[in-house]
């Protein structure tokens, strides 16, 4: 099969899926029932064109993700990170201590501020922006630091009003969908100054095995319970790290990406020079 410059989000899944499955130049098929030869440096693009239907539907599944951290608000901090998870935390936790987030300071989805505590430490000033006003109530009572402001935003419609030097998000990049992830970058970049860095928190691949993954959803998903037995859809993309490192080298970020353990990791980017 030859590849469109552009393809659709669907049909990026669906091969990047199959990429992963696939060995060195092996050939699969599509649920279609299309024979595709995928040699392994095949890159997938991507900036996808995503067909305005399935917009409609991502935004939708957007919506549902922030009603989810809504309605979770309150179990949040008993449900996350998961019981035995210490030791991973620990290694982040110094991971980001030797990194020295410094100066401005910008956290996106803070969630219940599980690491505006740490960031706020050093930050000259803070910002952390949620789409949660329950998570930021939670975060706000925890973090009581006058060098903090917390903005209520969703993520995907806020513009930074200045400058940062160093970018964190813990647990986010995973929520972002694949649609979504070239201009999540571009507010990224747009967000630092010329010598600005991030550090980001994510889960790999194995945490998969904790969740219901979902195959029909406009962007690849999960579906969560909540205590009061409600089920939710989220966003979940899990990255290895030198995965990621990669497709963000073709977005010009130099990348310095490290798994902690088999479910996460972390990773220090920062524009590269030309
Ligand atoms: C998994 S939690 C991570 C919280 C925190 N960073 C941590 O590591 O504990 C994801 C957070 O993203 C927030 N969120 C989800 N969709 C969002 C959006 N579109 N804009 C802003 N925040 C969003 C949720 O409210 C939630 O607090």
């Amino acid at each position: 099969m030859t590849l469109p410059r552009t393809i659709s989000a669907e049909t990026a899944y669906a091969l990047e899926r199959l990429q992963d499955k696939l060995g060195e130049d092996e050939t699969g098929s599509l649920s279609d029932g299309h024979a595709v030869f995928l040699p392994r440096r095949v890159r997938i693009p991507s900036h996808y064109d995503v067909p305005s239907m399935m917009g409609d539907e991502l935004d939708a599944l957007l919506a549902e993700q922030v009603a989810y951290y809504r309605a979770r608000a309150g179990e949040y901090d008993a449900t996350s990170p998961l019981p035995g998870d210490d030791k991973s935390r620990a290694k982040l936790l110094d991971a980001l201590q030797s990194f020295a987030p410094r100066g401005r300071v910008l956290e996106l989805a803070c969630g219940t501020g599980q690491w505006t505590t740490a960031l706020a430490e050093r930050a000259s000033e803070l910002t952390a922006v949620d789409a949660s006003p329950e998570m930021l109530a939670i975060a706000s009572t925890r973090v009581r630091n006058d060098r903090v402001r917390f903005v209520q935003s969703d993520i995907f419609a806020w513009r930074p009003d200045q400058r940062y030097d160093v970018v964190f998000f813990s647990a986010w990049l995973s929520h972002v969908p694949p649609q979504r992830f070239d201009r999540f970058w571009t507010l990224v970049a747009d967000s630092l100054t010329e010598t600005g860095r991030v550090f980001l928190i994510d889960e790999r691949p194995a945490a998969a095995a904790d969740e219901e993954v979902i195959s029909d959803a406009a962007a690849p998903a999960v579906a969560r319970p909540l205590s009061d037995g409600t089920r939710h859809r989220t966003v979940k993309v899990f990255y290895e790290p030198d995965e990621l490192r990669d497709r963000l080298a073709n977005l010009g970020w130099a990348v310095s990406a490290h798994p902690v353990g088999s479910r996460f990791f972390y990773a220090t980017c920062r524009p590269s020079v030309e």
